[in-house]
């Protein structure tokens, strides 16, 4: 039997998380690399029942029950086969294929595709280094691969004519075209890719199942790629995924980063857990592929717009994904366009920053938020809180949902809401100038000549008579004199205001009077203040 009788079964295994599966049934706990619980195949109080998420199995080791998500939903909810497989296929969301046996046709239809691909990468491979590869090996050395690199990842050359189409003009032109290699025109068979550098694509098992083949004249497009076919989903398959696997493994993360060449060259360069989509759109497939191994995703985006707004497709993609245990950030390459161009020009050290300085992904999504919405506007915080709250409501486990929530409405509270809690107060403490003021100021007025000239305009403006002849005496010093009037000056300033340029102003106010200056310092400051609270009452009113 050929492996790909089971694809949908494969795509099952792939897309659903057995944690996921088994956590409906038996609450699991994290120890290591395993999770642990109750066995539900045999009765037990202290769990020896372990699944392996990694390998997409359980293992009892009380009574030795094992098995995959397949079997488990079956001997868990005594189902047959198909049933079980209808179960997952809801829980994945995905349509049940109809069953057939492959026949002996496809299969070896199939076996002669993985062939035909195999043999083709062989023929590029050779060609780019014959003569008409020339440049293509020139240009491809010059963007630093070795010898050793091109042969790892079986880098070739497709020249222009037809070599592929007249190899195997002994085969089946429908098997040809099957692999997306040969299409026919009105002047018979002819070969897909010509005169492009040749990137073969690799399936997770190490076969090649397509080709990436880049322009090497500036013409565009600048990639093209097999259009998918039996073997090939673009959007299931990802490139350097292969190669990645065991490191994704080892380091307890997988990178992601958008362009081939960048894949490549991390891998090449300290980085080899990296992959890339194939084209710019990642997939919740991509995703589901890499937290099979684990859930701690870099991905790391060119700096432009185009990159920022990847990070957040991705981030919406990912979020189903998550767990308590996940490690999901977002990294974006600044001081170059590509980690292709960071490695070269600043080296492994400068990714290295890069990836350490990826930002997690509440605070990436806080961040895009804040960046996005008018947050000072009722109307914007409204908005940006139904883009939260639609984020949120993908988390799939409800507990991490709800602590996530509450994470959010922490910063909303805090960054937010900050001037709800924000009453006026000023900074200089203020006599109670509420007690009979007038005549306070009258006796200032009276007793220090020199007060009356320094705040003439001031006191002018209050539009009260000094020619009262009962003025009672003040038993305020100098200062303390000065100190009022200063402090009333300020008040009186407030008090005009409605409550949000009071908050303005005492927010002002606050950056710029220290208690210690001189008075007449704060006095300067209050002008000063008052002043551009004209200004801004000036700009609010037109
Ligand atoms: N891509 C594609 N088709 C295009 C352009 C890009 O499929 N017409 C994909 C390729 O996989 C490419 C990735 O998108 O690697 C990122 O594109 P881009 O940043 O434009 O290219 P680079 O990776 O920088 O390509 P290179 O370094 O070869 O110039
Ligand atoms: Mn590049």
């Amino acid at each position: 039997m050929s492996k790909y009788d089971n694809s949908f079964t494969d795509e099952l295994r792939q897309r659903l998380s057995i944690i996921d599966v088994i956590n409906r049934r038996v609450p699991l706990v994290k120890k290591g690399q395993n999770y642990w619980g109750c066995c539900p195949f045999h009765n037990e109080k202290t769990p020896s029942f372990s699944v392996n998420e990694d390998k997409g199995f359980y293992h009892c080791f009380g009574c030795g029950e094992h098995g995959d998500i397949i079997s488990f939903v079956m001997k868990s909810e005594n189902l047959e086969f198909k049933e079980a497989i209808k179960e997952l296929a809801d829980m994945a969301g995905l349509k049940m294929p109809e069953f057939r046996q492959k026949t002996q046709q496809q299969i070896e239809a199939e076996e002669t595709y993985v062939k035909i691909t195999e043999k083709a990468a062989e023929i590029y491979q050779n060609l780019l280094y014959g003569e008409s590869g020339r440049v293509a090996l020139d240009y491809i050395k010059n963007r630093g691969f070795s010898d050793e690199m091109i042969k790892k990842y079986r880098i070739g050359y497709a020249p222009r004519g037809n070599v592929i189409a007249s190899h195997f003009s002994n085969i089946k032109i429908d098997k040809l075209i099957a692999t997306g290699l040969v299409r026919v025109g009105d002047r018979g068979p002819y070969d897909f890719f010509r005169d492009k550098l040749m990137f073969p694509i690799f399936n997770a098992h190490g076969q090649i199942v397509a080709f990436s083949g880049r322009s090497l004249d500036g013409s565009e497009p600048k990639y093209i790629n097999t259009t998918d076919t039996e073997l090939f989903h673009k959007r299931q398959t990802i490139f350097g995924f292969n190669f990645a696997r065991e490191s994704i493994h080892r380091n307890n993360r997988s990178i992601i980063v958008e362009g081939q060449i960048d894949a490549i060259q991390m891998q090449n360069h300290g980085f080899p857990e990296t992959v890339a989509p194939l084209g710019t759109a990642l997939t919740e497939d991509h995703i589901a592929i890499l937290c099979k191994s684990n859930r701690n995703i870099v991905f790391c985006f060119d700096g432009d717009n185009a990159g920022q707004k990847a990070a957040i497709r991705a981030a919406t993609l990912v979020l189903p994904f998550l767990r308590e245990t996940s490690d999901i950030k977002f990294a974006f390459v600044t001081g170059g366009k590509d980690p292709d161009e960071i490695l070269k020009t600043h080296g492994e050290s400068a990714m290295r920053k890069i990836i350490d300085d990826a930002t997690p992904l509440i605070d990436f999504l806080w961040n895009v938020v804040n960046k996005n919405y008018l947050i000072n506007t009722p109307g914007g915080r409204t908005s940006a809180e139904k883009y939260l709250k639609d984020c949120i409501s993908k988390i799939s486990d409800k507990i991490f949902q709800n602590e996530i929530e509450q994470e959010f409405n922490q910063r909303k509270f805090n960054q937010w809401h900050k001037w709800k809690k924000t009453e006026y107060k000023p900074t200089i403490e203020l006599p109670d100038t509420d007690i009979m003021p007038i005549n306070i100021i009258k006796s200032i007025v009276q007793k220090y000549p020199m007060i009356s000239e320094k705040y003439l305009d001031f006191l002018t403006s209050l539009n009260i008579s000094f020619d009262d002849e009962n003025v009672p005496d003040t038993d305020l010093s100098l200062d303390a004199a000065e100190k009022f009037i200063v402090s009333y000056k300020l008040r009186k300033y407030v008090e005009k205001l409605n409550l949000e340029k009071q908050e303005i102003i005492s927010n002002a106010l606050k950056n710029n009077i220290d208690c210690k200056e001189s008075i007449s310092e704060i006095d300067n400051k209050i002008s000063d203040a008052n002043e551009k609270l004209e200004l801004l009452l000036d700009i609010n009113n037109k």
